[in-house]
């Protein structure tokens, strides 16, 4: 079934699987965006969502931070709630708020009205994704997924939330809707994983970017099991899987579980974190992404040289306290307001260690 290509060389996938690569590798969570002028010059003319849905803008977006920087994987250029807006979910990603759902989630009918996602309306993402295989040589492609949380949360609260209340009022107050809603979510994620992993990716990412409102009592009753039905779906893929969520310091050792077992399985932890610390929580075998936090880059480049070698020096530590590689990233995506020539002075730094 698989088209999936041959890449032995790349430092991410090696390091993901254990093996050791040439350099430690790095990317940047939400490398392709707000940071880069020429993003900023494409996105004048094109709306964020209708972008999401060209494949040419896919393309040459997510191809932009790899030209410039030398990162050592592309992630794909799209948004967490684009298998929503496909499966017909009348929403927005609005500039400077985020996503925001014309009509929230929040009753049972609410949640049975929710339809699957079809593979028509996501042709151009598996579009993209072949685009990409062919141009980006031996640089892996990252596909990726909101968590079925993450997304029940826009969709519960309408938007962006602090607190998430009303998700966690849904979750807590009426368990079989809340059920009902993770799980016709979790088939929407599968279904967007499975057409980015038929076109080609390379590694998949899941993103559960807000778990970490939760306690770990509560991730383990009301998340844990769909955010596991989702990587034992994909697992049969057989790409390498990253498990991502900021504020997750309590969640880790859960959130590694909910990716199975089986080789190339990777954490991401957040700054909160050391990875020496978060080797300890998740268990031997599995290799960790992070976790330079990401307003170091704010501070100037004698500052991220330092926090830099910091994290390549943990990140060796969690190597010999039975972590199976590290993956150099931030500990949450980049801020709109970096400077991209420290990025790239970054990748440098990194590759040069
Ligand atoms: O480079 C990459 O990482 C690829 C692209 C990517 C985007 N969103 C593009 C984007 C990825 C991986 C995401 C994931 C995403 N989207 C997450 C999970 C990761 C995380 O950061 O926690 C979440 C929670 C979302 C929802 C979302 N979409 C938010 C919170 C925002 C930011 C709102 C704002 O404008 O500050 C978006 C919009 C968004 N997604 C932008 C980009 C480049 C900004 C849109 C713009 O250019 O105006």
């Amino acid at each position: 079934m698989s088209n999936r290509r041959e890449l032995p060389d790349s430092p991410y996938l090696a390091a993901v699987a254990g093996r050791t690569p040439a350099h430690v590798p790095v990317w940047f969570m939400r490398q392709a965006g707000r940071s880069l002028p020429e993003y900023r010059e494409l996105r004048a003319k094109h709306k964020m969502l209708d972008s999401c849905f060209d494949a040419d803008l896919v393309t040459e977006i997510t191809l932009q931070p790899v030209r410039r920087h030398g990162v050592d994987a592309a992630i794909l250029f799209s948004d967490i709630v684009v298998p929503l807006r496909a499966a017909g979910i009348d929403l927005d990603i609005v500039p400077d708020v985020g996503p925001v759902i014309a009509n929230p989630i929040r009753t049972a009918a609410d949640v049975a009205s929710i339809r699957p996602l079809e593979r028509q309306p996501v042709a151009p993402v598996a579009e993209a994704v072949g685009n990409l295989v062919r141009d980006l040589g031996d640089v892996p492609l990252i596909g990726f997924a909101g968590a079925p949380f993450t997304l029940a949360s826009y969709l519960v609260e309408g938007g962006p939330s602090k607190n998430h209340e009303r998700t966690k009022a849904m979750m807590l107050g009426d368990e079989p809707t809340w059920h009902a809603l993770m799980e016709a979510l979790v088939d929407i994620t599968v279904e967007f994983l499975r057409v980015q992993v038929d076109a080609g990716v390379d590694a998949i990412q899941m993103f559960d970017s807000w778990a970490g409102t939760l306690s770990l009592a509560d991730y383990r009753t009301y998340v844990l099991p769909h955010s596991t039905r989702v990587f034992t779906a994909m697992a049969e893929a057989g790409v390498p899987m990253t498990h991502f969520g900021i504020g997750t310091a309590e969640l880790l050792g859960a959130m590694s579980e909910a990716l199975g077992d089986g080789p190339a399985r990777m954490v991401g932890v957040d700054w909160r974190t050391s990875l020496t610390a978060a080797a300890g929580r998740v268990g031997a075998g599995r290799a960790l992404q992070g976790n330079l936090d990401p307003v170091v880059l704010m501070a100037g480049w004698d500052v991220v040289q330092r926090r830099a070698r910091d994290v390549l020096a943990d990140g060796r530590a969690a190597v010999e306290a039975g972590a199976a590689g590290h993956v150099f990233n931030l500990g949450h995506g980049v801020l709109p307001a970096t400077d991209p020539v420290l990025l790239t002075d970054l990748v440098a730094l990194v590759h040069e260690q």
